[in-house]
C-alpha cells in the first residue's frame, strides 16, 4: 500500500506538489496523467525518497518515507523511462548484483527464473546488457522489484518509445505484479494504455491532483475528453 497525506514540494517560491492526498492499495495500479511540469515525477521522486518533502508525508505500507531509507528502498521497485544498468554485465548479472544490494541473496537458477517471468527471452539472460533493446531493459527493472519482492512499484513514463506489441506485454507484466498485491503508481502520458492497465487514473495539473477516474467506467473516447477538458480548464485558485 502506498499513501501520500498532505504531500507538498516547494522549489523557493514555486509550488512543484501541492498538498496530494493518495492512496494506492494493495494490487491497485494507479496511472497519473498530466501536462509537462504537472508534478508527476515530483510525486514519484517524494515517493521513493529522492527528494525531500517540503510538508507532508508519504508512507509506504506503514513506513513514513524518509530520504535516504535503506528499509524504504528495500520495499520497492522503480522503472524510469530508461531503465539504468551495468551495459558490460549481462542481464542476469546485473540482477544478481542489484538483487544483492537490497540485501537478497540468489543462485543462478532462481535469478534466471525471475527473469524469466519478467517475459525476457531465455536467449537473452546471459547477453551483455549494452544489446538489449528499450523493451527488454524494462523487463529486468521488472525481474529486479520481483527479486526484491517489491511492495510497491514506480513506473514513470514507462513504455514511451515502446511498440505496441511491447507496450501490451508490459501492461500484462504490471497486472501480473499486481495480482501479487504490489501497489503500482504508473506516471504515463499514454492514456490508451492507462485505460488499459489501470484500476483509476488520476490527473495532474499544475502540482494538484484534479481528477480522479475508474478506469473501467470510462472509454478511451471519454478519459481523452475528460483529460482535454480538465488541462485546458482555467485552474480554480485554492480556496475560491
Ligand atoms: N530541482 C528543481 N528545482 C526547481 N524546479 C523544479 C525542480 N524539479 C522540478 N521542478 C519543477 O517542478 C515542476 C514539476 O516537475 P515534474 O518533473 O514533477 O513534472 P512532470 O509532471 O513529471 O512533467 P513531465 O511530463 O514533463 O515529465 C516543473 O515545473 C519543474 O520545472
Ligand atoms: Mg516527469
Amino acid at each position: 500500500m502506498l499513501r501520500a497525506l498532505q504531500l507538498t514540494k516547494h522549489y523557493g517560491n514555486f509550488t512543484a506538489l501541492d498538498h496530494l492526498d493518495l492512496e494506492v492499495e494493495n494490487g491497485e495500479i494507479f496511472c497519473l496523467l498530466g501536462a509537462n511540469g504537472a508534478g508527476k515525477t515530483t510525486t514519484i521522486n517524494l515517493f521513493m525518497g529522492f527528494i525531500e518533502a517540503s510538508a507532508g508525508q508519504a508512507y509506504i505500507d506503514e513506513l513514513v518515507v524518509r530520504p535516504g531509507d535503506a528499509k524504504i528502498k528495500q520495499r520497492i521497485g522503480y522503472i524510469p523511462e530508461n531503465v539504468m544498468l551495468y551495459p558490460e554485465l549481462s542481464g542476469l548479472q546485473n540482477l544478481a548484483y542489484l538483487s544483492q544490494l537490497s540485501g537478497k541473496k540468489y543462485n543462478k537458477t532462481q535469478l534466471s527464473n525471475f527473469l524469466q517471468q519478467a517475459s525476457l527471452q531465455a536467449e537473452a539472460i546471459h547477453q551483455p546488457v549494452a544489446q538489449y533493446s528499450k523493451g527488454m531493459r524494462q523487463k529486468v527493472g521488472i525481474a529486479l522489484a520481483l527479486a526484491k519482492k517489491a511492495s510497491a512499484l514506480f513506473l514513470d513514463e514507462p513504455t514511451s518509445g515502446l511498440d505496441p506489441l511491447a507496450s501490451n506485454e508490459f501492461s500484462n507484466l504490471l497486472q501480473q505484479l499486481s495480482q501479487r498485491g504490489v501497489s503500482i503508481l504508473m506516471v504515463t502520458h499514454d492514456l490508451f494504455r492507462a485505460k488499459e492497465v489501470a484500476n483509476r487514473v488520476g490527473i495532474m495539473k499544475a502540482g494538484q491532483l484534479v481528477e480522479v477516474l475508474d478506469a473501467n467506467a470510462v472509454s478511451h473516447s471519454e478519459l481523452e475528453r475528460i483529460y482535454v477538458e480538465t488541462i485546458s480548464a482555467p485552474l480554480l485558485a485554492v480556496g475560491a
